[in-house]
């Protein structure tokens, strides 16, 4: 440090601003605090954000979530020890029902969610592969090369191109209470300014999935992608390994004690890397879904400050005793 103090500063001129900035001489506003005044802001700031914290906490409570597993229960019994080979196998049937019990009365709408785990939708070389001007332009655009592996097939471009699009989710639910089959909503599942700006209404798919590799869903090409929601919401990469992703809505309440019987489709797999999917219906509330997180973490921060006034007040007053 000795050879650092040593150095001469250069000196411009003595009364300049940036003579006084650089010498820390200028004007600065040095708070007192004092022990009143920090103890009353702590307590401030807990009574605000307790309350907050709460009001949050109870919003999420609202939520009422049915969460069903089905992977592992969607393979019959003689393929649980492979259930690699079951998926991958085309001649088997993949339809699977499952039973749901309504615990709370739900109100409409209902959100139809699929959830994927240990899956890295966030992974460097998948999360690259697409074309958003391909997505947006279609075939006018002719640098895909981010597309790789999927950017061509028997020569001809592969339209929406990239891995994201080619490993599209496709299970399907269908949902039943009583005799009657529930009807789902399936519009308006993407973000609006996906839909509108980055998915383009003249685009049609081309060419896809008509490898020898199938990676997932198929896309009906007479629709243009700008209309093909459930690829939009997958092409929103998830940003975690645990995602959930919307697949429609419900548009009627499911009372206490319901039980629905749900017919689905399990042909993704998820299998071979130790993915599990999970089936989820939720209601929402003010907050969006359920998420205990963001109470917590202000009843947290606001009891601490709490505490910590209490804290203050008891040791100003030990000291100013003497
Ligand atoms: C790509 O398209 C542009 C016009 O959209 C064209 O000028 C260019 O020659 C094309 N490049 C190739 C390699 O086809
Ligand atoms: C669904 O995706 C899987 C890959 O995860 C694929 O093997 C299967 O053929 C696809 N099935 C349908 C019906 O699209």
């Amino acid at each position: 440090m000795a050879s650092s103090a040593d150095r001469t500063i250069p000196i411009d001129s003595p009364s300049s601003a940036l003579n006084k900035f650089k010498q820390q001489n200028l004007p600065a506003c040095k708070p007192v605090l004092r022990p009143s005044c920090v103890i009353t802001s702590f307590l401030v700031l807990g009574f605000i954000f307790v309350p907050i914290g709460l009001t949050t906490l109870c919003a999420s409570r609202t939520v009422v979530e049915i969460v069903d597993r089905y992977d592992s229960g969607c393979v019959p019994g003689a393929f649980r020890s492979n259930k690699v080979s079951f998926i991958k196998d085309t001649s088997l049937p993949k339809n699977c029902s499952r039973v749901l019990k309504v615990r709370k009365h739900m109100k409409a709408p209902i959100y139809i969610y699929y959830q994927l785990d240990n899956y890295y939708q966030n992974h460097r070389r998948y999360v690259k592969s697409r074309s958003d001007q391909q997505l947006l332009h279609g075939l006018e655009s002719n640098n895909t090369s981010s597309c790789e592996p999927e950017e061509f097939n028997n020569g001809l471009p592969v339209v929406p191109c990239g891995l994201i699009a080619w490993s599209l989710f496709n299970d399907t639910y269908t949902f039943i209470r009583g005799t009657k089959e529930l009807s789902i909503n399936r519009k308006n599942i993407a973000w609006e300014s996906d839909h509108d700006s980055k998915f383009g209404k003249h685009v049609y798919p081309l060419n896809f999935q008509n490898g020898t590799l199938i990676g997932g869903g198929k896309l009906d090409p007479h629709i243009p992608l700008s209309d093909q929601e459930d690829l939009i919401v997958w092409m929103r990469t998830a940003a975690l390994p645990s995602f959930r992703k919307l697949y429609g809505r419900i548009e009627e309440d499911l009372e206490a004690d319901d039980v629905i019987v749900v017919h689905l489709m399990n042909n993704y797999n998820t299998y071979s890397f130790g993915g599990k999917k999970k089936l989820v219906l939720s209601t929402s509330s003010w907050l969006g879904g359920r998420n205990d997180f963001l109470g917590v973490a202000y009843i947290f921060v606001g009891g601490s400050c709490i505490i910590l006034s209490i804290v203050f007040l008891l040791l100003h007053m030990k000291n100013s005793r003497y």
